[in-house]
């Protein structure tokens, strides 16, 4: 990707800190950026008392759009230039696995969104629900694939497809179909659909790229989100296999994507700022006790620089609530929050 040289680098030569934004219930909810965000974008860019220009990336568990696609509406919505270079959603870190897996089940998101994802990190044969209820209508009893999704869809020999993992990229559209499909997989031998497992323990493994139970959207009362799809195919597994499912969730609060977003913000100090040393503090702007603040939090207490957690009121947490996990500051919105931190590293 190409990124603009600031025409004014020397603004940034005393920034010694740098910014990272979750995005629903911080920037936007429901589709719509928050007011305060477009205001504190700008002051961030350089409209502020002391002209400078803070180096920030984003980092939302949310997905279900190639990270081009997802930075070209941000751009539009923030009315900033945004790039992939300083862009992370949850399952941006699984485009790791594609190496260890070759034929795996995408499931989320709308229409074929995610499977073009998922060909995109270069997993080499994506199937989704689709192309099982194509090949057999009868797996899913009530659910009945659309025109497109049945001209989207592709065929799949199901006797001699073996998956070999699991990948929720985004939120399931179709619960009950979803969770149908996985549960055929979880309890199949050794991930061939077609043939069911005498032990229960051979199937393939399962990975969400988040796991919040709740999430900030339009509504006035948080809505339930992927974390919520994972307890529930857990608790079904149990039900039907009787013993614990493990499955594993990527996103925050895991500290694996603090360290994805430690070196992503290191290359963008470099590339768009020409800052090489780690910034000595990160702040980081959340909505979501659970994910937002206890992975900041926890990461802090590991990394090599601070991480600052800063908890903001327009989304997942209520104002007048105890926190589950308490930030070092809490700010009305994202604009209260980018002047504090500015104004704390004066
Ligand atoms: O589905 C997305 C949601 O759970 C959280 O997104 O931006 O608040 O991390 P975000
Ligand atoms: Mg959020």
């Amino acid at each position: 990707q190409s990124i603009t040289p600031l025409s004014t680098p020397s603004m940034d030569i005393n920034t010694d800190f740098a910014l990272a934004f979750d995005i629903d219930g911080v920037l936007m909810r429901g589709g719509k950026p928050i007011p305060e965000a477009i205001e504190a974008m700008k002051y961030i860019n350089g409209e502020n008392p002391y002209g400078i220009r803070v180096p920030y990336i984003f980092v939302t568990n949310g997905g279900g759009k190639t990270e081009q696609e997802r930075c070209q509406d941000l751009s539009q919505q923030l009315e900033i230039d945004v790039s992939p270079g300083q862009f992370i959603c949850g399952h941006t870190p699984m485009r790791e696995m594609a190496d260890q897996y070759d034929t795996v089940l995408v499931v989320g998101g709308e229409g074929e969104k995610c499977r073009v994802v998922a060909e995109g990190y270069g997993f080499k044969n994506v199937i989704t629900p689709g192309d099982i209820i194509k090949t057999r209508h009868d797996t899913t009893p009530f659910r009945k694939l659309t025109d497109d999704e049945f001209r989207d869809s592709r065929i799949v020999d199901l006797d001699k497809t073996q998956i070999q993992a699991i990948f929720v990229f985004a939120d399931s559209r179709d619960w009950a179909g979803d969770q149908q499909i996985i549960l055929d997989c979880l309890v199949s031998k050794n991930g061939y659909l077609n043939q069911r497992s005498e032990t229960f323990n051979e199937g393939p493994p399962l990975f969400f790229s988040h796991n919040d139970i709740l999430w900030s959207t339009s509504h006035e009362h948080s809505r339930i989100g992927m974390g919520a799809l994972r307890a529930s195919v857990e608790a079904l597994y149990k039900a039907i296999a009787e013993k614990d499912l493990e499955t594993i969730a990527f996103g925050k609060p895991q500290m694996g994507t603090f360290k994805f977003a430690t070196r992503l913000l290191q290359e963008w100090c470099q590339k768009s700022h020409g800052i090489d040393k780690l910034p000595s503090t990160v702040y980081f702007f959340g909505d979501t006790p659970e994910s937002d603040i206890r992975g900041t939090n926890d990461f802090d207490k590991v990394a090599e620089n601070e991480w600052f957690s800063i908890l903001v009121k327009t989304g997942v947490y209520q104002d007048g609530t105890d926190p589950r996990f308490a930030p070092k500051e809490i700010c009305d919105n994202v604009l209260d929050g980018v002047k504090f931190a500015v104004e704390r590293e004066q």
